[in-house]
């Protein structure tokens, strides 16, 4: 309903919007996770939505409710987020990678429940596939925006995680400031461009950070037109 009220400034895009965490299984009860909630990549698929594009959410397991208008593609591990991306980044304009992808799975999944026979036990994992990375191989036109959760060091890992993964926009979290990052509704980021520059945010809800995201997704959308 509120989209009638909202200048459709992304019409004619096609947004591909990635969310949530990936589950890892370990056996038929167990996975290895993280804290990702879903908030950040849901509050921009769904701004994107309001503001007249055409989008696709590729989903992690999540607490939220499908967005309204917006196609959903829900997925467990990071190799099924990776098909699910590869199958929807041909028609897709623009690219937002806000899930937080497991970096390891097990290296083998146990098909019998694993019994605590033993004192310790060791898990062995192997490294999932870098999806942005490959997006970013595979980026043609598109406008591809990362994410970069990051504890100490924010810009120089952010600024190397930019240019290893060819995106045009790095959204820079610091994950242990209070109000920014797992499962709270704020955010607190600095925003990474190509040319070097930086743009410092402040604290802000996840809805009005996902609106300030796509702001700049549409400048260089028209950058590119131009
Ligand atoms: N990403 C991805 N596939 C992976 C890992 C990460 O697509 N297997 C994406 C995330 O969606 C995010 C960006 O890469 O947009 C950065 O994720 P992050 O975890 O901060 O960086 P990594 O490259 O995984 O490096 P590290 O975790 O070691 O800091
Ligand atoms: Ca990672």
């Amino acid at each position: 309903a509120r989209r009638v009220l909202t200048p459709p400034d992304l019409a004619g895009e096609r947004i591909l919007v990635t969310a949530g965490p990936t589950r890892e299984e370990v056996d038929p009860v167990r996975y290895v996770s993280n804290h990702s909630s879903g908030k950040m990549g849901y509050a921009i698929a769904r701004a994107a939505w309001r503001r007249g594009a055409e989008v696709v959410l590729v989903s992690g397991p999540t607490c939220l409710p499908d967005p309204w208008g917006i196609g959903v593609v829900r997925v467990e591990s990071a190799m099924e987020m990776r098909d699910a991306v590869m199958a929807e980044l041909p028609a897709s304009t623009v690219v937002v990678k806000a899930a937080a992808v497991a970096d390891y799975r097990p290296t083998t999944r146990s098909a019998a429940k694993i019994k605590k026979r033993t004192d310790s036990l060791s898990l062995d994992l192997e490294k999932n596939p870098d999806i942005l990375a490959e997006v970013g191989r595979m980026k043609g036109d598109r406008v591809v925006v990362g994410f970069a959760a990051e504890t100490g060091e924010l810009l120089e890992n952010a600024r190397i995680k930019l240019t290893e993964k060819n995106v045009d926009l790095m959204v820079a979290n610091d994950v242990s400031l209070e109000g920014a990052g797992f499962n709270v509704e704020t955010n607190i980021a600095k925003l990474l461009f190509r040319d070097g520059t930086v743009e410092e945010l402040s604290l802000m809800t996840k809805g009005a950070m996902a609106d300030l995201i796509l702001d700049r997704v549409a400048a260089l959308r028209q950058k590119q037109s131009r």
